[in-house]
């Protein structure tokens, strides 16, 4: 894990880490009030964004990734380059296990960049984790 300064990143990834904000600001959690935000970069730099979308039966929520992800798949793209996501937390944010294998399922290369963005201070605070660093040994379609 790195850990990133906003005002030195290039002009393209700001952009990138500002959509993820406001697609947090489009999360539906009503019952976690817990918003999270993503963006799915697809390999050819397309970009699909996702939030979570949280259901009153609990089990139906959507996670942000998952729903970015889904948005990049039903839009035609199967490879994904990067992922963003954001959300408020005394934590370093990291995707849960189920978005780990969501993003195995996907992902262009196993050390693809996975970059999370903790906006619950002013200052933003961003992170830099690669899926083999936190899913070093996935259950992927190889094993079938
Ligand atoms: N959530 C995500 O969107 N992504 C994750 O990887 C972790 C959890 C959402 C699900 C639920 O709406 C809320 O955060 C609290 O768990
Ligand atoms: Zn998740």
């Amino acid at each position: 894990m790195i850990k990133l300064s906003f005002q030195d990143l290039p002009q393209e990834e700001q952009n990138n880490i500002r959509s993820t904000i406001e697609a947090q600001n489009r999360a539906y959690a009503p019952y976690s009030h817990f918003p999270v935000g993503a963006l799915a970069i697809s390999s050819n730099g397309k970009k699909f964004p996702g939030c979570n979308i949280e259901s009153v039966d609990y089990t139906l929520t959507s996670h942000a990734e998952m729903t970015a992800i889904n948005n990049m798949v039903s839009s035609g793209e199967q490879k994904l380059q990067k992922i963003y996501i954001s959300l408020k937390s005394e934590q370093i944010p990291v995707p849960c296990g189920l978005c780990r294998q969501k993003m195995i399922e996907f992902a262009e290369q196993e050390d693809m960049k996975i970059i999370t963005i903790n906006n619950s201070k002013k200052e933003l605070r961003i992170y830099q984790f690669t899926l083999k660093e936190l899913y070093p040994y996935p259950f992927s379609k190889k094993y079938l």
